[in-house]
């Protein structure tokens, strides 16, 4: 590889992207490497720059997918931290680094992000009695159906990887938690908030009470964001190094977990939150009406109260060390993201929302003193956040 190393980066606004970018811009190497993230945004795009990375717009919801291959063709390594299900996003970057291979010679690294939900059962929250995969366990995650999540881009990652012309690792976390901290998130520009369990969190703050699918007892894998992004670097670490020592390909699916937590649990913590953020009555959760999972979550609620339960023998192998995902750390959170979300959708929200209607009349009444008023309302609108 050439003396700069080029990184592309997709998702690096995000929860777990912008904690990899965070770890590859203190790198030890970090001053041989050139960032470029995927951008959507042209306030994300000059926030960035302020970091000293290179952006390129656009969305892999963009009907042409050009820029992804031309952008992986000029990439060493590419971070693949967006919206893994996108087989179309996937092939551009594959084949940007198919034309890479056959320009340098030189074979290129696809780290892209599945997720643990590869191997779900359909438990609906009835029991917990699911097997526990290992990622050593080549054979039988290989043999995941096309089906499955998130499988019908992993598959031909994999396949990209048995044809030569890259070396692909598959990061597969399952549910990640935690603050993240860093400069993306000092600057404002990455999502500082998972996704799975505010699917909860949000209908029981409108409930009043936590609520749980089924009985509840299904239990999934978790991890905290700072850890996955840890895993991210070990394994781009060994990859970027030569050494053989990193499995790739159909050898190349990494678990990131460290506890299991079930959803009983969960919604046993957003019932406390509740109450002691005065909203709900009682302490004790209750489980979802059919006509609420409909309402809230339609035909995939089943998604929501499976088993998944992984485990990250790959990456411990390779000296990966999980620092802060442990079950109690899992719950504080739970109770810090329902208080970050009941202020999202309290009366706080609703007056926001009138101060910011009511700023737009004034500001369409009277432009000349557009500056000063916008300045003022920017002011209310801090001390109501
Ligand atoms: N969080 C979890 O618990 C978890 C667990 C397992 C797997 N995963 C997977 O890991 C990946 C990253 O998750 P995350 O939690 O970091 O997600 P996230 O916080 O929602 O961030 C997604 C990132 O991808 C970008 N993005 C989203 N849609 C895009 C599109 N159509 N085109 C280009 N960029 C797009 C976002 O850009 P903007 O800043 O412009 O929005 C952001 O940078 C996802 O594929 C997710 O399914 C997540």
């Amino acid at each position: 590889m050439s003396a700069t190393l080029n990184i592309f980066v997709t998702g690096a606004t995000g929860y777990i992207g912008g904690c990899v970018v965070a770890r590859l811009l203190k790198h030890p190497k970090a001053a041989s490497f050139q960032i470029t993230a995927l951008v959507r945004s042209n306030e994300k795009a000059e926030k960035l720059h302020t970091l000293g990375i290179k952006t390129i717009m656009g969305s892999y919801a963009d009907k042409n997918s050009g820029f992804l291959t031309e952008a992986a063709s000029k990439a060493d390594v590419v971070f693949a931290i967006a919206d893994n299900d996108n087989l179309a996003a996937a092939e551009a970057i594959l084949d940007g680094l198919k034309l890479r291979f056959e320009k340098t010679g030189k074979t290129p690294i696809l780290i892209h992000t599945s997720g643990t939900a590869i191997i779900n059962d359909d438990a609906r929250g009835q029991h917990s009695n699911h097997k526990t995969y290992s990622d050593l366990e080549t054979e039988t995650l290989n043999a995941i159906p096309v089906t499955a999540l998130h499988r019908n881009v992993d598959i031909p990652i994999v396949e990209a990887d048995k044809a030569g012309y890259v070396k692909t690792y598959i990061i597969t976390p399952g549910t990640v938690f935690g603050s993240p901290s860093g400069p993306l998130v000092d600057l404002k520009v990455q999502n500082e908030h998972s996704q799975q369990i505010p699917y909860f969190i949000k209908p029981s703050i409108a409930r009043k009470q936590g609520a749980y699918i089924g009985k509840g007892l299904s239990t999934w894998s978790a991890v905290d964001v700072e850890d996955t992004a840890d895993l991210f670097l070990v394994v781009f670490d060994v990859a970027t190094s030569g050494s053989t020592a990193v499995g790739h390909g159909a050898e190349g699916y990494y678990f990131v977990e460290n506890f299991l937590y079930s959803g009983l649990e969960v919604a046993q913590k957003i019932s406390e939150a509740l109450v002691e953020l005065g909203i709900g009555s009682t302490r004790e959760p209750s489980a979802f009406s059919q006509e609420e999972l409909e309402k809230n979550f339609g035909p995939f609620w089943p998604l929501l109260s499976t088993n998944s339960h992984a485990q990250a023998d790959r990456g411990r192998a390779l000296g990966w060390v999980p620092k802060r995902s442990t079950k109690e750390a899992f719950l504080a959170n739970v109770k810090e993201e329902v208080a970050f979300y009941a202020r999202e959708q309290g009366p706080l929200a609703t007056v926001v929302e009138i101060v910011t209607f009511k700023a737009s009349e004034v500001l369409l009444a009277n432009p000349a003193v557009a500056d000063s008023v916008l300045e003022y309302f920017k002011k209310a609108l801090g001390v109501l956040r």
